[in-house]
């Protein structure tokens, strides 16, 4: 797929300021810095159009995008940093939870993670809830230029062990890189697929 046009749409600070589910969304999730703008970025090829930031903690609300007049792409703040109040981290979790699980317009989660950690405790919850609530995802390690190819392998094989601990089948996972553009045609094509 060729992405023609990609224009913000609408942020919202919870899931009823959400315009009416209508167009097919995609949505990107993970941990805090994980790279989820950045992705989206990639994928659009604007790097202006999702806020990104070096700290964490960045994307605070649901962030529509609209693609090719077709589709949503929907920047999501990311769960688990540390620094965030007590209170802004509820706020967070139960807009990630309702947005997650209520979106009748959601066809697709993609859960991002960190492909130079092990898999964190964190990570491993938020997986375990999508399986519980039959919410469709996918997975993209993120961030695979910063190791070599022989690293990488390894800690994504460590990852996967530790998903056949949650999932009988391993999910679906794409590699990718925003800096190197790597994951681009493949995640583009995986969304096609799923459109008229
Ligand atoms: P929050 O909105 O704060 O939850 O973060 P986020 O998940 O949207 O992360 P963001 O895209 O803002 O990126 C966080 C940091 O990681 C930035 O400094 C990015 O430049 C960097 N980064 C993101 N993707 C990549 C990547 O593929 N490779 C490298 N080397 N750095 C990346
Ligand atoms: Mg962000």
């Amino acid at each position: 797929m060729i992405v023609r046009k990609a224009e913000f749409f609408k942020s919202s600070s919870k899931l009823s300021e959400c315009a009416k589910p209508g167009l097919p969304e995609f949505a990107f999730i993970g941990r805090s810095n994980v790279g989820k703008s950045s992705l989206i970025n990639m994928l659009c090829n604007n790097n202006k159009l999702a806020k990104t930031s070096a700290s964490p903690g960045k994307t605070k609300l649901i962030n529509h995008f609209k693609i090719n007049d077709q589709w949503f792409v929907v920047d999501l703040p990311g769960y688990g940093y540390a620094k965030t109040s007590k209170t802004q981290k509820a706020e967070f979790e139960s807009l990630i939870i309702d947005y997650c699980s209520k979106r009748d317009s959601l066809v697709c989660l993609f859960i991002l993670i960190d492909s130079r950690l092990p898999l964190q405790q964190i990570d491993a919850e938020f997986l375990q809830w999508c399986g519980e609530e039959e919410i469709p995802f996918s997975i993209i390690f993120t961030k695979t230029d910063k190791n070599s190819k022989t690293e990488l392998q390894k800690n994504i094989k460590k990852i996967e062990e530790k998903l056949f601990l949650i999932f009988d089948e391993l999910p679906n996972c794409f590699i990718s890189s925003a800096e190197k553009h790597i994951g681009k045609e493949e995640i583009l094509s995986f969304i096609q697929g799923f459109l008229k």
